[in-house]
């Protein structure tokens, strides 16, 4: 079977949020398990391909000139770049003062038709979309061709002016809502499936609350949509071999983890004391809930614990995060940026990770933090749900905690519940050992994206 995967972000060449990872781990297992995939991704520039060849596309004049470049990258293997006006940029969505580039939806749209251009040219047996920047393809691909479209998350639509309806393509009708243009809503009506990262997640965008003002367009498919759960890279985060880390761990052996716990202490400040380090890892927006945090700091001269946070976005949040870290100094700190060794060291040094999140569709960092032996403090939504039964709740299966709702009062109990549980040591080294136990690979979830392509395919 060979498939078109399109996708606005591939770790580790561009790389924003969790769908980058997503997109590289999806595609390396899918050709692990021998689909041949076409990763077709936007050629933002400076990327270096082995053995190059050019591809012309035939583009509409609003979308083109167009063309990809096919060849083999170092870490990817074999990559299809496709370059359109404007796609080429520092960054894909931002400007470098942090705003989204203005002609956002010119560039994606322009891309997405690029895509509907190369399966014209060479048709796979199915055509795998990633959220908006690839939604209006389907404004252009033949109805006979299978479609499958991720939703990594919904709260990004790109929606836009109505007057790309007179251009996306043929089936263009389908993207109408409410006089604007919605990328996502014309993909769900023309995709043959719809996945969601999280079963739960799944479920949560049915409803008013978790639908992002479409949970109707979702409804309308039935059973078109589904759930399967993402998975991580595990071969890149293993803490038996992880080469960012003073030393290294399995789940016979946990004693490396006090090496990394002291490196963590030590970059942070921190006394060294037997007081918990809870860490967080995450793109600072409103949906990480990391404002959630705030009223709960004030509080920590009283609940042993201490937070490390490492994060990027958001300047108001990165500030009050700074001003947080020069009032409680000793029990709380803050990295601002995006730091990937800072990053696998707050996954393997801490006792808890937290995860105040107000939605997540998936969330890999409580996976990558499970899989380092660290026990997610998380609230119950989205994928958190689906990756981390609470142990109060489930005795025997319980991987972490979840706070009820996205409130600080919901979190701070929840805190509480996992710092008084993992005092006893028994207690804790048994929850730490089952998260490490998780087959978290893209194995099982690459089969079931396989089985769904072949069915399909098949026209079932
Ligand atoms: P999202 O895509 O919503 O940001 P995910 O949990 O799916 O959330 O994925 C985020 C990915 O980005 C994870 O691999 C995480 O380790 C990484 N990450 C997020 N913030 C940072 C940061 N500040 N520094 C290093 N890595 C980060
Ligand atoms: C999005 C979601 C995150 C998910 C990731 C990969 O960025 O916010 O929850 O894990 O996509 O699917």
């Amino acid at each position: 079977m060979r498939i078109v995967f399109a996708t606005a972000e591939l770790s580790p060449i561009a790389t924003v949020g969790g769908l980058a990872s997503a997109a590289a781990g999806l595609s390396a297992e899918l050709r692990r398990q021998g689909v041949q995939v076409d990763i077709v991704m936007p050629d933002y520039g400076g990327i270096e391909l082995a053995d190059e060849r050019i591809i012309d596309l035939d583009m509409p004049e609003w979308a083109g000139p167009g063309r990809v470049r096919v060849g083999l990258h170092d870490k990817v293997g074999e990559l299809h770049l496709v370059d359109v006006p404007g796609i080429a940029r520092s960054h894909p969505y931002q400007q470098p003062n942090g705003e989204g580039w203005r002609d956002n939806a010119d560039r994606f749209f322009r891309f997405s038709r690029a895509v509907a251009a190369f399966v014209e040219l060479d048709p796979p047996d199915l055509v795998h979309l990633n959220d908006w920047h690839t939604g209006t393809a389907l404004a252009a691909i033949d109805e006979a061709m299978p479609s499958v479209v991720s939703i990594h998350n919904l709260a990004y639509q790109g929606t836009t002016d109505g007057s790309w309806l007179n251009a996306i393509g043929p089936r263009a009708r389908h993207y109408e809502w409410w006089g604007a243009t919605n990328p996502l809503t014309g993909a769900f009506a023309l995709a043959d499936a719809i996945v969601a990262v999280s079963p739960n997640y799944a479920a949560e965008i049915l409803t008013p609350e978790g639908g992002c003002g479409v949970h109707a367009a979702l409804a309308a498919r039935g059973p078109a949509l589904m759930g399967i759960l993402n998975g991580i890279d595990t071969d890149l985060w293993d803490p038996a071999t992880d080469p960012l880390l003073p030393a290294r761990f399995d789940v016979a052996d946990l004693s490396g983890k006090q090496t990394n716990r002291q490196a963590l202490l030590d970059r942070f400040g921190f006394a060294d004391d037997r007081v918990p380090v809870a860490t967080v890892v995450t793109r600072l927006t409103p949906q990480k809930g990391i404002d959630l945090l705030l009223p709960v700091l004030r509080l920590l001269a009283d609940v042993p614990v201490r937070v490390a946070v490492l994060g990027s976005g958001d300047e108001a949040l990165a500030h009050e995060l700074r001003m947080a870290a020069a009032a409680y100094p000793d029990e709380f700190g803050f990295v601002e940026g995006y730091d990937e060794a800072l990053s696998h060291l707050m996954f393997a040094g801490a006792d808890l990770f937290l995860m105040p999140s107000r939605f997540e569709p998936c969330g890999l960092t409580q996976l990558q933090a499970m899989r380092y032996g660290t026990i997610p403090v998380a609230t119950a939504v989205g994928g958190l749900v689906d990756t981390v039964p609470d142990a109060d709740a489930d005795v025997r299966n319980g991987r972490g905690f979840l706070a009820a709702q996205p409130t600080s009062i919901d979190l701070l109990a929840a805190l509480f519940r996992a710092v008084r549980r993992t005092g006893d040591n028994r207690r804790k080294t048994g929850i730490q050992k089952r998260g490490m136990s998780v087959d978290w690979s893209w194995a099982s979830p690459a089969r079931e994206y396989i089985d769904l392509y072949e069915r399909l395919v098949a026209g079932d």
